[in-house]
């Protein structure tokens, strides 16, 4: 009754990507939406589009007058049904980059469902138009095939994800979106009680506590495709609300974590882009993630490697660097290899982008034969050129790049210049993939701003079995001295954490958790929670490792940023039907928005 109301009897009866030459002479109806007009000598072609695909209908005059004048009022983006025979394109017309190319439908009924007034940009695969003009009319840019492919990408994987934890024996269970304000990391959405006067929940983080707790109830094999909600400060990879695949296991070890992942991320590769990764994935510990990359999620597509030149330069006639090295900084750098031809424009547009990122200047060196050009060569022996030249592996014809900075700092300085210098010199092979995992995270890292440590994945995460005991001395420590500082020996234990990379992107944490109520009490010391502050945040979760909790671990993956990846997107909005923009605001409804002040009333909240 209804389908008679709104399509009038014209309800399709193929989609607009379906019609092939076997179904020529075929009567059929289509439903969809006008994507251009072109009116040659008397005969009008459109394009019929929906989310299938294309196909183009003819109206002549001469094959239905009243029908060809209707379609003279047709607009793009106009919804349409239109009847008519599929014919075969006349020869030399037939578009082979079109699936439907080779037919036509030469319209006999044609009837107008909607009109719709100019859209604000084309909707074309190639727009010039900016990304806040497209997420103001989100539903037009949705139109678009890329968005619609990588939406449809986007929920292949979810069933994938689905399909592949269910052969495990993993159930999908559902945790609460309204929680309790728990936070150690990012800061959480509040959400104010109405019932419970001056109350919040939170939006939570990540199901963190819950699978924990899922754990001790004998769930062992949890996962969820989940909203998390961070209030952070926003990146081209990062939004306010975005999803894991969240995933937990009991009795396990790493190993077993390692396996299912990449066991998860091999399907993908092979279902996603045909792609047969092998694994299992390289691994990498923490501190040489730092040290060799200058970040803990290292992009080894390309060179570049970062090597320590204090021993090889230490006591030179370099003002900068002796002055340096005894105030405690260190000198390291990279070999940018075979391009030691660069120009003088070339050396100040990399020494900007050193300084960019983070270094007060750069000193480079040239290899020629054995030898090492540099303004600067003068004030070193033969000897340390030697030496410097044998450590980076100079060739005839690198160009070896020099800092010196703080040892704190000079690994994240040259992390960031390696990737500058990466892209500037188009040394990243976008057809390769590296995934490795990062393992070893130190357990906590020094807030300056807090004084304290902070857990450096989350407080649930267990240190190494040999690092337990560094929790109970930096207890003591902490005591004797009477404060907390940097240099506790806390800051060199080590966590049971893991970061799964590819190509520089961080697409899943995880680690092995802290079961025994004592350590995990230990650990909450050590982050300067106290017994009350715990009781009242984690008081459940610490009461529930009391009746039995079993070893347990897990991960969680960003499942936006996969997306974002397996469709080779510039940005997590790409792949996320309705995104925030980088101020956490949605322009197409205008979130957030100001609300009545009966509403604020009623939560007994004053806005001040
Ligand atoms: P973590 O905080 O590392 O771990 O998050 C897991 C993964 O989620 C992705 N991610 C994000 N993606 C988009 N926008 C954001 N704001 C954002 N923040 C994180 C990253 C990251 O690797 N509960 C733990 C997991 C665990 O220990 O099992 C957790 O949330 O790809």
């Amino acid at each position: 009754m209804t389908e008679t109301i709104t399509l009038r009897g014209k309800k399709r009866t193929h989609t607009c990507g379906e019609l092939r030459a076997k179904n020529i002479n075929k009567v059929v109806t289509l439903n969809g939406w006008v994507d251009g007009r072109r009116d040659l000598g008397g005969v009008i072609f459109i394009d019929l589009r929906d989310r299938y695909g294309k196909t183009q209908v003819v109206f002549a005059p001469q094959h239905h007058e009243g029908v060809y004048q209707t379609a003279k009022q047709l607009r793009s983006e106009a919804v349409i049904a239109v009847s008519g025979k599929v014919e075969h394109r006349p020869a030399g017309t037939e578009n082979k980059a079109l699936p439907t190319g080779e037919v036509e439908v030469l319209a006999d009924d044609l009837l107008i469902l909607n009109e719709s007034e100019t859209p604000p940009f084309p909707i074309e695969d190639e727009i010039d138009t900016s990304e806040d003009l497209r997420l103001k009319y989100r539903y037009l840019d949705l139109r678009r095939r890329q968005m619609q492919e990588n939406l449809t990408v986007r929920h292949k994987m979810a069933q994938l994800v689905r399909r592949y934890l269910d052969s495990l024996g993993f159930l999908e269970i559902e945790t609460p979106f309204l929680m309790k304000s728990t936070p150690e990391g990012a800061r959480d959405y509040l959400v104010p009680s109405r019932i419970h006067h001056g109350k919040f929940y939170a939006l939570p983080q990540s199901p963190q506590t819950y699978k924990q707790i899922l754990m001790v109830s004998g769930y062992d094999k949890y996962f969820q495709i989940v909203k998390c909600f961070r209030d952070e400060d926003l990146r081209a990879d990062r939004q306010p609300e975005f999803t894991q695949i969240d995933i937990e296991m009991s009795f396990i070890t790493e190993e077993d974590v390692y396996q299912m992942a990449e066991g998860l991320v091999k399907t993908m590769f092979r279902e996603v882009k045909g792609i047969d990764l092998e694994t299992p994935l390289h691994r990498m510990n923490y501190d040489e993630a730092m040290t060799k990359y200058g970040s803990d999620k290292p992009d080894l597509r390309f060179g570049l490697e970062i090597h320590n030149a204090t021993d090889f330069v230490r006591g030179s006639q370099f003002k900068v660097f002796e002055t340096g090295i005894q105030s405690g900084n260190v000198v390291c750098g990279f070999n940018l290899k075979k391009h030691a031809d660069v120009s003088r424009k070339q050396i100040d547009e990399l020494t900007e982008l050193a300084k960019v990122s983070g270094a007060s200047g750069l000193v480079y060196f040239k290899c020629n034969g054995h030898s090492l050009d540099s303004p600067v060569s003068k004030h070193f022996s033969q000897e340390q050129l030697e030496n410097l030249r044998k450590e980076f592996e100079g060739r005839d014809g690198d160009l070896i790049l020099l800092i010196t900075q703080q040892r704190k700092q000079i690994f994240q300085t040259l992390g960031q210049f390696r990737l500058e210098v990466a892209r500037k010199f188009e040394l990243i092979d976008q057809n390769k993939n590296s995934l490795l995992w990062v393992t070893d995270f130190p357990l906590v890292e020094w807030s300056e701003e807090e004084r304290r440590f902070v857990a450096m994945h989350h407080p649930f995460t267990s240190p190494r079995d040999q690092d337990v005991p560094i929790l109970d001395e930096a207890l003591h420590q902490s005591k004797t001295k009477k404060r907390w500082s940097s240099d506790n020996p806390l800051a060199g234990a080590r966590a049971r954490a893991y970061d799964l990379v590819w190509n520089g992107n961080e697409i899943a944490g995880g680690s092995i958790r802290i079961f025994h109520p004592d350590l995990q009490q230990k650990m909450f010391n050590c982050l300067g929670i106290h017994e009350d502050e715990a009781k009242k945040k984690f008081g459940f979760l610490l009461e529930a490792f009391k009746y039995g909790a079993p070893p347990h671990g897990g991960i969680a993956f960003g499942f936006d940023r996969l997306v974002m990846l397996f469709t080779g997107s510039r940005s997590i909005r790409d792949v996320i039907a309705f995104p925030k923009t980088a101020s956490a605001v949605s322009l197409m409804d205008d979130a957030p928005g100001e609300v009545s002040r009966e509403q604020l009333m009623e939560l007994h909240l004053k806005v001040i």
